[in-house]
């Protein structure tokens, strides 16, 4: 897999010497209220459980796993994937950033980068994200990043037992401009 560069950050192969770092952010439940598939509380080891069976579905082709990473001293912030290659050209991304980084456009450059990604290698048609609507963060990302809104799956999911709006952005390729 290759390793993206963008302006602060470097996109790179995610490793279970990782698993500390993402155990620590994915614990914070400002970090996992927003998501759907961060469980909260985070179990001992989990990071380790997770990064193993996400790197099992990366050699599998479903997905596409990257640490983000400062350049500034190769710390771990947060991570980012997309689907693997299929017969609709379609992948959703999704991502979290640690909470101590938020708020420096690192999500952004991020969410780019493997756009780009998604696009020039992987050569999908579409691209797709999906975002709680009362969290402005993400979807200001997809907004930055050239999706467009196509509308809100209302009560599409469940978080900690309350059903929530996401709201659905994307892009396609003939409106990428690189
Ligand atoms: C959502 C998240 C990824 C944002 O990451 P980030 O690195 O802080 O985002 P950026 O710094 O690139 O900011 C993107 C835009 O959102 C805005 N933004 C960020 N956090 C915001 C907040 N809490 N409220 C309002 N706007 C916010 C930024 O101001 C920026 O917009 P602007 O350039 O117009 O000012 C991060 O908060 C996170 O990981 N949250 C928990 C997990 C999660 O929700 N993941 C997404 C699931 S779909």
């Amino acid at each position: 897999m290759k390793t993206l560069e963008a302006n602060h950050i470097i996109l790179r192969k995610l490793t279970l010497d990782d698993a500390e770092k993402v155990e620590e952010y994915a614990s914070d439940y400002d970090v996992a209220k927003t998501t759907l598939n961060i469980p909260h509380p985070y179990p001992k080891g989990g990071a380790q459980e997770f990064i193993t069976s996400i790197l099992e579905a990366e050699k599998k082709g479903k997905i596409a796993i990257f640490a983000i990473t400062l350049k500034d001293n190769n710390s771990l912030i947060g991570l980012i994937n997309i689907s693997g290659p299929n017969a609709s050209r379609r992948a959703e991304i999704g991502y979290w950033i640690g909470k101590p980084y938020w708020g420096k456009g690192y999500g952004t450059e991020a969410a780019t980068a493997v756009i780009k990604y998604g696009f020039e290698e992987m050569k999908h048609n579409r691209i797709y994200a999906l975002a709680f609507t009362d969290n402005p963060g993400s979807w200001r990302i997809m907004e930055k990043a050239g999706m467009k809104h196509e509308g809100v799956l209302r009560q599409h999911a469940v978080r900690d037992g309350k059903p929530v709006d996401l709201t659905y952005y994307a892009i396609l390729r003939e409106e990428y401009t690189g």
